[in-house]
């Protein structure tokens, strides 16, 4: 019987290159909560962030590394002595860390984005890592648009590089251009050339998904002799995204058949769903309803053929079992009549570990949303209780919000908001009912803002389900996201956007916030 015995190690870099898409932008406290989870889920390394972009994400890294002790923390540097010296400092309280280093080596990337030829590029990448070796014993290193680097000049980069002390060569797919074959290849041309590869220096990769192979090229660098994988959670990333950590470990996990040296990662893939719903909430970031492992479709069967096969056998329609993921079995749950010991148990399953008087307060918001739906169900448990324990301090509160329209009425909203015990009242007229209210909260905020995406879908099903709106707002230069849940799409929409604003304003009172 054959047995596991080749890990696969999980890079997460969903709050570096992740964090890097439009709009996903997270505070301090959010990069905490997204690794603490990161940490549930066992991932082997946490890449916290690029130190060298600035004092904020310096401290935001210190955070992580303060409190997340398991994975080994990462951050990346160009090849340049200060940005080494800026992850030095951000890692400064990590019990495990990494240093990463990038240089571009591509011919397009060193004759237009560096101007510099290949013999620049070696000293450069030597000089620096032997830098890096004197404060890192971990280092990684990743030669930038690989996939389009001259083969012979890419084994003698990473040869190198190892020379000067790398411990980890990562293989970089920046642009997303490669082909799962032809990635393999080169993963199985670089071991067959530096032997030392994925043996005794780790042999990772790192996809785009900019032709939607991020995953596929994943998993064919594995299959020739990668042994360490970077992703993202939902695949967020640059442009397209990076290839999605939960369907690489999915894959892994369910077709373990057709990787012959029984690659396996240490992932505990219970705790996939919540960080994916985390990450979305967190980075504003929609998951589509399709998508693979965490899609709210993902698992569900509308065909009655279908329907009927999984209550016969889930295996016909299913091949992976929900709740490996995390997922409750059930999902009809509790409704008005249900008592405070239920909610409580349910609120176990799904993983949130409240205090008494939070739980107090998710109850009374619970018997509150039971009143106005019949049934209430896991999702929308979940959105009331992230809701409810987000960071973001409520420094702008909704009192009373009042909308009118019609078809030969102009939309009208009056919106009453509170802060610090002052009420803050204004009225005004929209294209729509939304933008109505939207205007009515910036004359009271008088921030200048610009609403530059708007959503709304369905937590649950059904007549009575939770709107849940996620918009993404303008502010010096800035996307900040915001999330809000309701019966009402109107108070939904208003809650997403007050979410954002109060987003801002937690990060202002930082730097101070500016007078009304
Ligand atoms: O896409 C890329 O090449 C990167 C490197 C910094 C690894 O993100
Ligand atoms: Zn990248």
């Amino acid at each position: 019987m054959s047995t596991n015995n080749r890990k696969i190690y999980i890079f997460d870099t969903t709050l570096r290159d992740g964090e890097q898409c439009p709009g996903a932008s997270l505070t301090p406290d959010e990069k905490v909560e997204v690794a603490k989870q990161l940490e549930r889920l066992n991932v082997d390394i946490i890449e916290a962030g690029f130190p060298a972009a600035s004092p904020g994400e310096i401290e935001a890294i210190q955070k992580v590394s303060k409190v997340v002790r398991t994975p080994i923390i990462c951050g990346l540097a160009r090849m340049v002595e200060k940005d080494i010296d800026a992850v030095r400092q951000a890692l400064r309280f990590a019990k495990r860390k990494r240093l990463h280093v990038f240089l571009a080596t591509s011919k397009i990337h060193r004759d237009f984005k560096l101007h510099k030829d290949t013999s620049e590029i070696l000293k450069l990448a030597v000089r620096n890592i032997r830098y890096g070796k004197k404060f890192f014993d971990d280092i990684e290193f990743s030669p930038e648009d690989a996939s389009r680097t001259e083969r012979d000049f890419l084994v003698e980069v990473v040869g190198a590089a190892v020379e000067a002390g790398a411990t980890t060569v990562n293989i970089p797919d920046t642009v997303g251009y490669a082909l799962p074959t032809e990635f393999g290849q080169l993963i199985a041309y670089l071991v067959e050339q530096i032997p030392a590869l994925g043996k005794t220096v780790n042999l990772s990769v790192h996809c785009h998904n900019d032709l939607g192979l991020a995953v596929a090229n994943s998993l064919s660098a594995i299959q020739n002799g990668a042994n360490q994988v970077e992703c993202t959670v939902n695949g967020i990333g640059e442009r397209a995204g990076n290839a999605a950590m939960e369907e690489i470990v999915m894959t892994l996990n369910t077709r373990k058949d057709n990787f012959s040296d029984n690659c396996y990662t240490d992932v505990k893939t219970k705790e996939i769903t919540k960080a994916s719903r985390l990450v979305s909430r967190l980075t504003g970031m929609v998951v589509q309803p399709n998508k693979a492992i965490v899609g709210r479709n993902a698992f569900s069967h509308e065909s009655g053929i279908h329907q009927d096969g999984i209550l016969k056998l889930r295996q016909t329609y299913e091949i992976i079992d929900p709740k490996d993921v995390g997922l409750s079995g059930s999902q009809l749950i509790l409704g008005k009549h249900s008592g405070r010991h239920a909610f409580r148990e349910r609120l176990e399953k799904l993983n949130f570990h409240l205090s008494v008087k939070q739980i107090d307060v998710a109850f009374k918001r619970f018997k509150d949303l039971a009143d106005q739906k019949k049934y209430v169900f896991d999702q929308d448990i979940e959105a009331l209780v992230e809701e409810q324990i987000s960071k973001i301090p409520e420094t702008w509160q909704l009192v009373y919000l009042n909308t009118s329209s019609g078809t030969k009425a102009k939309p009208k909203a009056e919106i009453h908001l509170k802060r610090q015990k002052k009420v803050y009242k204004a009225s005004s007229s929209g294209d729509g009912q939304v933008d109505a209210c939207y205007k009515a909260i910036e004359k009271i905020l008088k921030m200048k803002l610009k609403l530059v995406d708007y959503s709304i879908q369905s937590v649950t099903s059904g007549k009575d389900a939770v709107g849940e709106v996620n918009v993404k707002l303008l502010h010096q230069n800035r996307e900040v996201s915001g999330r809000g849940t309701s019966t009402d799409v109107i108070e939904a929409s208003v809650k997403a956007y007050l979410f954002a604003v109060n987003k801002i304003c937690s990060q202002q009172i930082r730097t101070k916030l500016a007078p009304v």
